[in-house]
């Protein structure tokens, strides 16, 4: 019935080409009993800080009710991710910043602003999904570029496309912690690819919700050695926790106004209660040592799923050790198809996202990879879940 009744509205054509993503399909089966989940990418929300975020969330209460109303951006939490860009390697004021509602909105916002109908945008040919939903309903030119699993994109790649004469709207790149892929980008290749940007005018949007997690050396962002058409997208939420939905973007000063009336089509009010909480946690002076618990943690699990891999599939498999973020990448040496596994997979009570789901044009040739979580599952539950999918191919 439901399936009918959407053949008779008239939807524009991207619209009939939209499929549910595999990510929204696995959301569920996450909260099942004994149900060991490698798919999203969750922060574990048991590290949050939870005397300090009790002591923040009572005094905004008490004593600042305008954070239930509507209200204008907060300056001071502008004032405090100035401080967090300096740690990124990038000196900015409170002008550049643009408070959204999660990083997703940035990118939405990104998207909307700088991408004509039809016109070339580079990407990666393994993308967060997210990125792919923005750019929907513009129904772009994807022109892709490969990913080496060690230093990040192909940037060479990327400048014959930009020497062959294509202007393309943007390159998008998830620089640390890639999702879905877990590389870093090399330095050599981030001083590259801005100067590319800066050569050829071409913007970069450099989405950056895992700069912060790095296991080993923290690189500096590329924006760190860019200028004014790189556009970094910010987010708090694999930071301190998604459902503040607070993240931020920095733009040139001139393009504040486009943004704030872009925005308002989009939702009218920033997420006010959140801005206050994730303003008052970083007041407190808690970034660092929670960034070490985190970073600690999660350097720990990371090394227990890589130990896990190693004992479980002796030879089958191939993959990295990422240096950031959430997720690990592993690549099937035999030509096994991810995307049929899956369901063997969800029988035994363990999940992850196939590679398929993550290819930026939709039918291409990635089906033996899949992408495995590492910051959610604890280390026993970890073992148990390499375990069960070892079982299951
Ligand atoms: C690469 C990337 N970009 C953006 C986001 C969006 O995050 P949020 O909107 O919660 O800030 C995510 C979330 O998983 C992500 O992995």
């Amino acid at each position: 019935v439901k399936i009918s009744l959407l053949n008779d509205f008239n939807f524009p054509s991207w619209v009939k080409h939209t499929k549910p993503s595999a990510i929204d399909d696995l959301i569920g089966y996450a909260s099942q009993p004994d149900f060991i989940s490698f798919a999203l990418g969750l922060p574990d929300q048991s590290f949050l800080p939870k005397a300090v975020l009790t002591e923040v969330t009572n005094d905004i209460i008490e004593n600042e009710i305008d954070a239930f109303q509507y209200s204008p951006p907060l300056e001071e939490l502008k004032t405090e991710i100035v401080k967090l860009m300096h740690l990124r390697g990038v000196s900015c004021d409170e002008k550049q910043i643009f408070l959204t509602s999660g990083g997703q909105q940035g990118l939405n916002l990104l998207v909307t602003l700088l991408l004509e109908r039809g016109q070339p945008v580079i990407l990666e040919e393994l993308v967060y999904p997210g990125i792919l939903q923005s750019l929907k309903p513009f129904s772009p030119e994807i022109l892709t570029v490969p990913t080496d699993l060690k230093t990040g994109m192909d940037v060479e790649a990327v400048e014959r496309i930009l020497k062959s004469g294509v202007k393309p709207a943007f390159i998008y790149i998830v620089a640390d912690g890639s999702n879905p892929l877990g590389v870093n980008l090399a330095l050599d290749k981030r001083k590259r690819l801005a100067e590319l940007a800066n050569t050829y005018g071409v913007p970069i949007i450099e989405d950056d919700p895992y700069g912060f997690l790095n296991y080993s050396n923290q690189l500096p962002c590329i924006k760190s050695f860019g200028g004014e058409n790189i556009f970094y997208v910010g987010s708090f939420s694999k930071i301190f926790s998604p459902a503040l939905r607070t993240g931020w973007v920095v733009v040139p000063e001139c393009f504040l106004p486009l943004l704030v009336s872009l925005k308002e089509s989009f939702d009218v009010n920033i997420a006010t209660f959140g801005q206050r909480i994730t303003m008052g946690l970083l007041r407190k002076n808690i970034f660092e040592s929670h960034m070490q618990i985190l970073c600690s943690a999660y350097r720990e699990r990371r090394d227990k799923m890589i130990l896990s891999l190693n004992q479980y599939f002796p030879t089958e498999i191939s993959f990295e050790t990422p240096d950031s973020g959430f997720f690990i990448w592993v690549n099937f040496i035999e030509n096994i198809n991810t995307t049929l596994m899956l369901e063997k997979s969800l029988n035994a009570k363990v999940s992850y996202i196939p590679s398929q789901s993550f290819s930026a044009i939709a039918g291409a040739k990635h089906t033996s990879g899949m992408r495995l979580n590492f910051s959610y599952s604890s280390s026993q539950q970890i073992e148990e879940g390499i375990k069960r999918l070892a079982e299951t191919y």
